[in-house]
């Protein structure tokens, strides 16, 4: 039998946070600035066009119970994907999904994908995109990781000097989620809560040796002694919630060279579960999706193992107890106790799908160019897998997050695809409603990766993330600092239209824009702010203004022209990072490296991959390039990005770190001095959400 997780429940919120918090912005490399040479706008469809009933209607639909809050890999998403591409099918733009199967006699073996010629004309008669034989479909399938589940080869023997002991899965011990799969087999060493904190003063593996050996460890943390100084008691509180995750003690333990780890619950936290009642073994959700931390893993029952005594006779509760009483570390190695650990974790994948239209350009040249215009359709489902910020279970309808930009993007692709030949777009457009953005943007990092038209022709990306709550006619815009003027070209859009504009000129932010501006791809972003039902079931279609929603999608309709209007697409720009600043003070560590990790996980080796480095920032200075490969800093490894913030704040401004990055095959070393956050060159990180919501 097996334990399923549902992976990310540790919020993938956090670790954007983080992404964004090291670092920012990417090598401006391609050519010389192109001048915004303007020419007279096409005659576009009117602004009449767009229905309030049709806006309404798709969020009515979208955000119903029978769509189950649209979790990606649920079936509530997959309705979605099929309803969002009816809808396009019926507004008449082309599919631009996966190819189907071949056709008979139009696809020649052996032809590569994507090079054929198809003749899936969009309507109106435009000669048809170079497209892969065979029927597109709408949507563009892909895998994303889901979760983990026991495998059967799972088990936990304890030996001692009585004898062997197996001990039950799931009653007894539970591999934690970001175990490797192997086994280890060696005595146990317990090694107090298994931190090394230096800067706290604190290491439980000091004096003992942990090399080989399978160590246990404490969960949570330990009671420090504090100097009650506010700068030592800032420094900790800053440090510790990282000190006390169990990634970070797979990750420590693994660096002393150890062969194993077992975690028992610490004693206040099996009193707190109410006396004689022990806790429960985490679940896998708790510790999945954290990457495989390069050593087996297991949560045990902590009854197990109190009793074990070292050779001086104390046993685990009494150094456990010593722990506490003299507020330092006591570790040692147990007598005669051993353990043989084999963990076998299946990783679960699920599948989902961007739903993708394309109108082709009227242009017989410029058509090989586009604009992308995105929305996500994904949502939370019923709040279960994470991310959610209600108190309550519940299905969570997404009306605002997304299905109102979901639905200002369908209406544009209803209004543009239904305009006289003369007054559609020069350019292509594509249309992409984004799956498993929830999850990490993932829908976004799958389609720059298989674009319908190649990004380096893909001259701007419009994203509607949240449009569906515009108070007093308030509408923010992102990204206008991402391409040469961009911002003008957004107030000559607005020009006369009533709104009022506030603007961020970054092109990192917590929804899809962000993966194609790591691409170097210029972007904007539209969304009315966050509220108090973000994130929860209370996020329903009634609450929506969609007279607010016609105005954006009015808005996003002319931003569309004026883009088509240019002789060439907007030169790409990197930002500088935005002036979002007091959340930093509140929750960051302080260091500052200025590396932008990529979203999509490295493939095929561990480590960090970077999407960029900010200007000007330590990283720039370190000569760290997008593309790099961080994979080890200071002699310890660097497998993932929880393992990359482990070790980076770890550190201090000014120090002096070596940072080892694979670069085309190639390893290097770096030496980066440290920045301080908030100081020169070191923008407060954003709050993992756009600044200047109401
Ligand atoms: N729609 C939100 C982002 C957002 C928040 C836009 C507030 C406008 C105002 C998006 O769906 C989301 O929840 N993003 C995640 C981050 C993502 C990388 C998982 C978030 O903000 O936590
Ligand atoms: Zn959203």
């Amino acid at each position: 039998m097996g334990w399923s997780s549902h992976g990310r429940a540790h919020g993938l919120a956090a670790v954007f946070a983080v992404a964004v918090l090291v670092g920012a912005a990417i090598p401006c490399g391609l050519g010389a600035p192109t001048a915004l040479a303007e020419q007279p706008p096409a005659p576009a469809p009117a602004d009449a066009a767009i229905a309030i009933a049709r806006l309404r209607a798709a969020v009515a639909e979208l955000s119903s119970p029978q769509m189950e809050g649209r979790p990606a890999g649920g079936p509530g998403a997959e309705r979605a994907a099929r309803w969002i591409a009816a809808r396009l099918a019926e507004a008449g733009v082309a599919p631009g999904g996966d190819p189907g199967p071949a056709r008979p006699g139009e696809h020649e073996p052996g032809s590569p994908a994507g090079t054929g010629t198809d003749t899936a004309a969009p309507a109106g008669g435009a000669p048809a995109l170079p497209l892969a034989p065979g029927a597109r479909s709408y949507e563009q399938r892909f895998r994303f990781a889901w979760g983990v589940e026991v495998g059967p080869g799972t088990a936990l023997a304890i030996g001692q000097p009585g004898g062997v002991a197996a001990l039950v899965l799931g009653r007894d011990f539970r591999p934690l989620g970001f175990s490797a799969n192997g086994e280890a087999s060696a005595e146990i060493v317990f090694c107090g809560y298994g931190i090394t904190a230096p800067a706290l003063g604190w290491d439980d593996y000091a004096g003992v040796d942990a090399g080989g050996k399978i160590v246990l460890v404490l969960e949570g943390l330990p009671p420090l002694p504090s100097s009650g100084e506010p700068e030592d008691a800032r420094r900790r509180a800053e440090a510790l919630p990282r000190y006390g995750q169990l990634r970070y003690k797979a990750m420590n333990a693994r660096e002393h060279g150890a062969a194993g780890m077992l975690v028992i619950a610490a004693r206040p936290a099996a009193e707190a579960e109410g006396g004689a009642g022990e806790p429960e073994l985490l679940p896998l959700g708790r510790t999945g999706m954290q990457g495989d931390a390069g050593i087996v893993a297991a949560d045990l029952r902590r009854s197990v193992a109190t009793g074990w005594r070292t050779a001086a006779g104390e046993s685990v509760a009494e150094l456990e107890q010593r722990i506490a009483t003299a507020r330092a570390p006591h570790s040692a190695p147990l007598q005669g106790v051993t353990a043989h650990l084999v963990v076998e974790l299946r990783k679960e994948e699920r599948e989902t799908a961007n739903v993708l239209g394309v109108l082709r350009g009227r242009d017989p040249v410029l058509a090989e160019q586009a604009i992308v215009i995105g929305a996500h359709y994904d949502h939370l489902g019923d709040g279960s897998l994470g991310g959610s910020l209600a108190a309550e279970p519940g299905i969570h309808h997404g009306a605002d997050d997304n299905a109102s930009g979901v639905a200002a993007v369908l209406e544009l692709a209803r209004v543009l695809a239904a305009a006289p030949p003369a007054a559609r777009p020069r350019r292509t457009v594509v249309f992409a409603l984004f799956g498993a953005e929830e999850l990490g943007l993932l829908g976004s990092a799958h389609y720059v990766r298989h674009p319908l038209v190649p990004l380096q022709r893909t001259i701007a990306m419009l994203n509607l993330d949240m449009v569906g709550r515009m108070r007093k006619h308030r509408l923010h815009v992102g990204g206008v600092g991402t391409g040469e003027g961009l911002r003008e070209l957004v107030e000559r859009a607005a020009a006369g239209s009533g709104l009022s504009l506030s603007y961020d000129p970054e092109g990192f932010g917590p929804s899809d824009h962000s993966s194609f501006y790591a691409r170097q791809v210029p972007v904007l972003f539209l969304f009315t702010g966050a509220h108090e039902d973000y994130h929860k079931p209370s996020d329903t279609a009634d609450k929506l203004d969609y007279e607010g929603l016609r105005e954006v999608t009015a808005l996003a309709l002319r931003l569309v022209r004026e883009l088509d209007a240019l002789a060439e697409g907007p030169a790409w720009r990197r930002t500088e990072g935005s002036p979002h600043g007091a959340a930093q003070a509140r929750r960051g560590p302080s260091v500052y490296l200025g590396t932008i990790p990529d979203y999509a996980p490295a493939e095929g080796v561990h480590g960090v991959r970077l999407a960029g480095v900010r200007a000007g920032s330590p990283a720039e200075r370190a000569g760290l390039r997008a593309g790099d490969v961080i994979v080890g800093l200071d002699g310890t490894e660097v497998r993932d990005i929880h393992e990359y913030t482990y070790a980076l704040f770890a550190r201090k401004p000014g120090e002096r770190v070596r940072l080892v990055v694979l670069r085309d095959g190639e390893r290097l070393e770096l030496e980066a001095v440290l920045g301080r956050r908030g100081g020169e060159h070191a923008p407060a990180a954003p709050e993992g959400r756009p600044a200047g919501h109401p």
